[in-house]
């Protein structure tokens, strides 16, 4: 069951940005447990700081893959693009954020993306990523026009 984590921007920078608010682990690090953690999922890590990029990623993968774990950093709060790419895909997407976006600025209050999500977790730090997967583990999510290849 392959499973994509898709980080936006300024997300390759955990570990050294804003530590208070984001940790000082690295997700290259944290994936690492991850993939221990998910021996039967088929996880891969993807980072973009390219609106477009990260759009061509949900393209490529939003029509095979099982499931997408999405931190779309501040492109969550600005992104109608992105979330117009959601909502073509067939894969469902779980939107993450580490930090309790609901608890800082009004701003961030805004989630562009969640009403084409199949949920949203945020404020459990890195753990909001292992909670989404094991969404995925044990729900076997599904979606209309979803489930016609053997990804
Ligand atoms: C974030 C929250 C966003 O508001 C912020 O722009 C990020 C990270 C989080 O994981 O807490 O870049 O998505």
């Amino acid at each position: 069951m392959k499973i994509l984590i898709l980080n936006g921007p300024n997300l390759n920078l955990l570990g050294t940005r804003e530590k208070s608010i984001y940790g000082s682990r690295s997700f290259e690090d944290y994936f690492e447990e991850l993939k221990e953690n998910f021996p039967d999922l088929e996880l891969s890590y993807f980072q973009s700081n390219t609106e477009g990029i990260l759009i061509d990623k949900l393209h490529e993968v939003g029509f095979t893959y099982k499931g997408i774990v999405l931190n779309a950093g501040a492109y969550t709060h600005t992104s109608v693009a992105i979330s117009d790419a959601i909502k073509a895909i067939d894969t469902p997407v779980v939107e993450v954020h580490i930090s309790n976006v609901f608890a800082r600025e009004a701003f961030r209050h805004k989630s562009m993306i969640a009403p084409y999500c199949t949920g949203s977790i945020s404020g459990f730090g890195l753990d909001s990523y292992r909670l989404a997967l094991q969404y995925f583990e044990r729900m076997k999510p599904k979606k209309i026009g979803f489930g016609s290849n053997n990804a």
